[in-house]
C-alpha cells in the first residue's frame, strides 16, 4: 500500500481588498469591534468565479509538484459557492487547466470541505484507485453577503488553495483523521433558499445566516476534541505537534482550540487578519503560506482542524514529506482587474441596502 503525500501547493487570492475601514462605510461596525472580536483586518473580494481562482491555484500547485495537468487522475473540488449548480466547479476547473485524464467531482462540506476532500484523496490513493489527485478548496462567499447583517458580512472573504496529493513510498502523509457531521444543527449556519427550496419569484438573492455565539462554542469543542482524538489515534501527543493549521473563522476560536489542546500558541498558524473566513479555502491557503514561510520542515507533524456549516467538522494528523521546496513555479495569474472591493460588491449593496 502506498502513502499519499502532498507534493505541490498553491493559492490564489483575488486582488481587491475590503478593509475594516471600508466596512465602516457600509454597515454599523468598527475596525475595533471586528479586530478584537474576530482578528480580521481585511479580506479579498473576487472579480472572477470560484473555478477561475481554483484554476490558478491548481496550476501553481501542479508547478510546485513538477507535474502537468494531464498527469492528474482526479480532481476533488471542495466548495459551497460553485460558479453554477451544473456543471460542477471541479469539472470547470478540469476544463480550464486541461486535466483531460482526470475525473472531477465537487464536495460540499462548508468550512470542513477541504479536509473532507483531502481524507477522500488519501483513501483513493491508499486503495490504489488513484495515483495523482488535485484537491482544491475555494470559495466566493462574498456572493452570499448581506451588508445589512453586520454579524456575518464582516467575516467572509474569497480565495482558493490547492494541493497535489501523490502515491508515495515515503514514510509520510496522513497518519490519522476524523470526519464528522451533525445535520440536526444545520439551521444554525445556512444560506436558506439557495437551492431548489427557493422560490424563483421571491428568493432572488439568498444570504448567509448564522447563530454566531452557538457556532463559536461548538467550533471550539469540536475542533479541539477531534484534534486530541486524532493525535491519540496516531499514537502521538501534543508535544509531537510542530504546527496546527486550523480553519480560520475567528482568532478567538483558534486561540481557544489551541488552549483546549494545551498547545503552545507559537505552534499555531494564523493568517485570518489578511483574508477573513474563506471557508473551504482557509486550510489550503494557510498550508501553502506555511510552507513558503518555512513553518513546515521535512518530517514536520501537522494537525489540521476545521468546523463549518452542516454542521461539519474534521481533524487530521499529517507528517510532511522530504521536500519543502517547489519543483517549479507557474506564471498563472487571474485576468487583471482594477475594480475596488466596494465596486465589486455594488450588486449586494443595491439589493439588500446597508446596515447604516
Ligand atoms: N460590528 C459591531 N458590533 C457587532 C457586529 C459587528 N460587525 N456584529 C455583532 N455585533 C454586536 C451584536 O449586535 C451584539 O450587540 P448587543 O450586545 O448590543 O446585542 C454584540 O456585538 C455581541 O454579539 P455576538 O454575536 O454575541 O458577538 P460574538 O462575540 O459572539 O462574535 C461572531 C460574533 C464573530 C460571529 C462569533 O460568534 C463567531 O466567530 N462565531 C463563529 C463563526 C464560525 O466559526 N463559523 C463557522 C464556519 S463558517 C462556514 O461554515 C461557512
Amino acid at each position: 500500500m502506498h502513502n499519499s503525500v502532498i507534493t505541490g501547493w498553491g493559492r490564489c487570492l483575488p486582488p481587491a481588498v475590503l478593509t475594516n475601514a471600508d466596512l465602516e462605510t457600509v454597515t454599523a461596525t468598527s475596525d475595533d469591534w471586528i479586530t478584537t472580536r474576530t482578528g480580521i483586518k481585511e479580506r479579498r473580494i473576487s472579480h472572477v468565479e470560484v473555478s477561475d481562482m481554483s484554476a490558478v491555484a491548481a496550476r501553481r500547485a501542479l508547478a510546485a509538484a513538477g507535474l502537468g495537468a494531464t498527469d492528474l487522475d482526479m480532481i476533488l473540488m471542495a466548495t459551497c459557492s460553485p460558479d453554477r449548480a451544473i456543471p460542477g466547479a471541479g469539472a470547470m476547473v478540469q476544463a480550464k487547466i486541461g486535466a483531460v485524464n482526470a475525473v472531477a467531482m465537487d464536495l460540499n462540506g462548508a468550512c470542513s470541505g477541504f479536509l473532507f476532500a483531502l481524507a477522500t484523496a488519501d483513501q483513493m490513493i491508499k486503495t490504489g484507485a488513484m495515483r495523482r489527485i488535485l484537491v482544491v478548496g475555494a470559495e466566493k462567499l462574498s456572493f452570499w453577503l448581506d451588508f445589512s447583517n453586520r454579524s456575518t458580512c464582516v467575516l467572509f472573504g474569497d480565495g482558493a488553495g490547492a494541493v497535489i496529493v501523490e502515491a508515495s513510498d515515503e514514510d509520510a502523509g496522513v497518519l490519522a483523521f476524523e470526519l464528522g457531521s451533525d445535520g440536526t444543527a444545520g439551521d444554525l449556519l445556512c444560506v436558506p433558499a439557495s437551492g431548489t427550496e427557493g422560490n424563483p419569484l421571491r428568493d432572488m438573492h439568498p444570504t448567509i445566516l448564522m447563530e454566531g455565539p452557538e457556532v463559536f462554542r461548538r467550533a471550539v469543542t469540536a475542533m479541539g476534541d477531534a484534534s486530541a482524538r486524532v493525535l491519540d489515534q496516531a499514537g502521538l501527543s501534543v508535544e509531537d505537534v510542530d504546527l496546527l493549521i486550523p480553519h480560520q473563522a475567528n482568532v478567538r476560536i483558534i486561540d481557544a482550540t489551541a488552549r483546549r489542546l494545551s498547545l503552545d500558541p507559537g505552534k499555531v498558524f494564523v493568517n485570518i487578519a489578511s483574508y477573513g473566513n474563506t471557508s473551504a479555502a482557509t486550510i489550503p491557503i494557510a498550508l501553502s503560506e506555511a510552507v513558503e514561510e518555512g513553518r513546515i520542515q521535512p518530517g514536520s507533524v501537522l494537525v489540521f482542524a476545521a468546523f463549518g456549516g452542516g454542521f461539519t467538522w474534521a481533524a487530521m494528523v499529517y507528517r510532511w514529506g522530504s521536500r519543502v521546496e517547489p519543483l517549479g513555479v507557474s506564471d498563472a495569474e487571474l485576468p487583471p482587474s482594477s475594480a475596488s472591493a466596494l465596486e465589486l460588491l455594488a450588486p449586494n449593496l443595491e439589493l439588500h441596502g446597508t446596515g447604516l
